[in-house]
């Protein structure tokens, strides 16, 4: 019974966890760069109640701006023995009575499954959609990410930075399969977070408590022009500013602004890079761990989570 209970607590600790609603404004600022790639495409929201989620209303608000093709969004909503209701789910193909809006009862039908995002439902609208967009369960990142690389969607989603550090994330940045999107890379994403909520940073003008998330950022297969820039390189290398690691050949650097022009060899960048990269310029070697799979470290001290890079321009 205990650890039944338990194990509740958790679950609901956990969903709690998951409760950050994305704000129009966030919406706006990073969709507007990708304009020309939704052109004729099918969009999923599938972690997005229809009649709440600011993504269901931008990509309603901006359908034919954005020359959708159509726009679904599924709702979730763990089983209940007590209420019965259903989730929802939304198709929407384009504005018939001029409010830009889809309305619900035109659009709007209950869903068989609890709208999971994993269930057969939901994956058969997967399986229609060409661009999957939304602001997932934080705590089921790393399958939600998963599913979509199966399935070979493209995606934009809002993630932890801290998700980079997983090893499968990780991968496929290495990969060169996903990158980061526009939005700058911690600094971090205020949201909007339920009413009953004791921590926050403030309340917006309609009445919501507002969160901030200083380890947020989006993650996207969609082409980022900022990946295709070179980082601008000053910094000539000599052996006082740049010390060696104990356990593996590679120089330490602590800003990436920082990357010595001219040294051909491995060297140690913070996880900033990451919003930096452009596989062009440079060739990402290993992550955080020396020859002896230990932490980086340099005269016995650790310096933080440190990515080892080859810059593929330098002795060719
Ligand atoms: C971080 S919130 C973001 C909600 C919305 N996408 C937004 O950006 O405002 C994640 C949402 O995923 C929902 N969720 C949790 N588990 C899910 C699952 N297995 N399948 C689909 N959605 C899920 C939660 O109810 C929550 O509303």
């Amino acid at each position: 019974m205990a650890k039944s209970l338990n194990k509740n607590l958790h679950k609901a600790n956990k969903a709690k966890k998951d409760e950050f609603y994305t704000q129009l404004v966030d919406i706006e600022k990073e969709l507007k760069r990708y304009k020309e790639q939704f052109r004729g495409k099918v969009v999923f929201c599938n972690c997005d109640d229809p009649k709440e989620s600011n993504f269901v209303k931008y990509f309603s608000m901006n359908f034919e701006h954005l020359g959708l093709k159509k726009l679904i969004a599924t709702h979730y909503k763990e089983a209940n023995l007590f209420t019965q209701e259903s989730p929802y789910k939304l198709e929407y193909t384009g504005d018939k009575n001029n409010n830009r809006m889809p309305d619900p009862d035109e659009f709007m039908t209950k869903m068989i499954s609890t709208g999971d995002f994993r269930s057969e439902e939901c994956i058969e609208l997967l399986k229609q959609a060409d661009i999957v967009v939304t602001n997932p369960p934080f705590s089921l990142f790393r399958e939600y990410v998963a599913q979509l690389i199966e399935h070979k969607k493209k995606f934009l989603i809002i993630g932890n930075t801290n998700a980079l550090t997983y090893k499968e994330i990780f991968k496929l940045i290495k990969d060169n399969k996903i990158h980061t999107g526009y939005t700058n890379f911690n600094v971090g994403m205020f949201f909007i977070v339920p009413n009953d909520w004791e921590k926050f940073h403030h309340i917006d003008k309609n009445g919501n408590k507002i969160a901030r998330v200083s380890t947020s950022c989006w993650f996207t297969n969609l082409e980022v022009g900022k990946h295709k820039e070179h980082i601008i390189l000053y910094k000539k290398y000599n052996s006082d500013e740049y010390p060696k690691y104990d356990n593996y050949d590679a120089i330490n650097v602590n800003k990436y602004a920082d990357i010595p022009c001219n040294y051909e060899g491995v060297i140690g960048v913070p996880i900033t890079f990451i919003d930096k990269y452009n596989p062009e310029q440079f060739e990402i070697v290993k992550f955080r761990k020396g020859d002896d799979d230990k932490d980086l470290s340099i005269n016995g001290k650790f310096p933080y989570f440190r990515i080892l890079i080859k810059n593929k321009k330098v002795g060719k």
